[in-house]
């Protein structure tokens, strides 16, 4: 079912949103993108970057790569404040109500193994588990990836 927190509003994010994304950034990831690498993703048009705003304040924020018949979920991050209140589901609600459902067939992610509360997020959401990479982050941590069907 589609859910959506009251007083939220989802939009695309634009490079004045860049110094409020990189606070969360810095704020809820031990190995935050940097300024630089978000700016970039600006200038990729295959990137898409939603924010939710809560209250009138940026709350958080998904960053996708989008192929034809998947979708790869690069980031995704709810300020601590405004965590466990729906707007992580509320992202990939708003995330799901915009893809073209006669192509995507699945979204796709990887996530550091000893991230247990993101991965409960997502299978609470339906995604499941389909393999791990090994060593895959640079503190040669291991990844796991999830799939969520369309
Ligand atoms: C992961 C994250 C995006 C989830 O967003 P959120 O707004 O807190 O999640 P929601 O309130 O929408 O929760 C949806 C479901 O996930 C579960 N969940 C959310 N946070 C959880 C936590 N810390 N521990 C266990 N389960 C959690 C909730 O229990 C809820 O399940 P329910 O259907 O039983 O109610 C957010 O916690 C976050 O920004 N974490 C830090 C960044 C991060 O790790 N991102 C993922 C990188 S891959």
């Amino acid at each position: 079912m589609i859910t959506k927190p009251i007083n939220t509003f989802f939009r695309e994010a634009t490079k004045k949103d860049l110094e409020a994304i990189s606070a969360i950034e810095n704020c809820v990831f031990s190995a935050p993108w940097s300024q630089q690498k978000l700016l970039d993703s600006f200038q990729n048009p295959s990137i898409s970057m939603r924010l939710i705003s809560y209250d009138d304040q940026i709350a958080g924020y998904l960053l996708t790569l989008n192929s034809i018949d998947f979708i790869d979920i690069l980031t995704i991050a709810i300020t601590p404040q405004s965590q466990q209140q729906g707007l992580g589901r509320g992202l990939l609600d708003d995330l799901l109500q915009h893809l073209d459902q006669d192509k995507v067939r699945s979204i796709m992610l990887e996530v550091r193994v000893s991230n247990v509360s993101a991965i409960h997020f997502y299978q609470r959401y339906g995604f499941e588990l389909i393999g791990t990479r090994e060593k895959y982050y640079s503190n040669l941590e291991d990844a796991k990836i999830l799939r969520l069907l369309i």
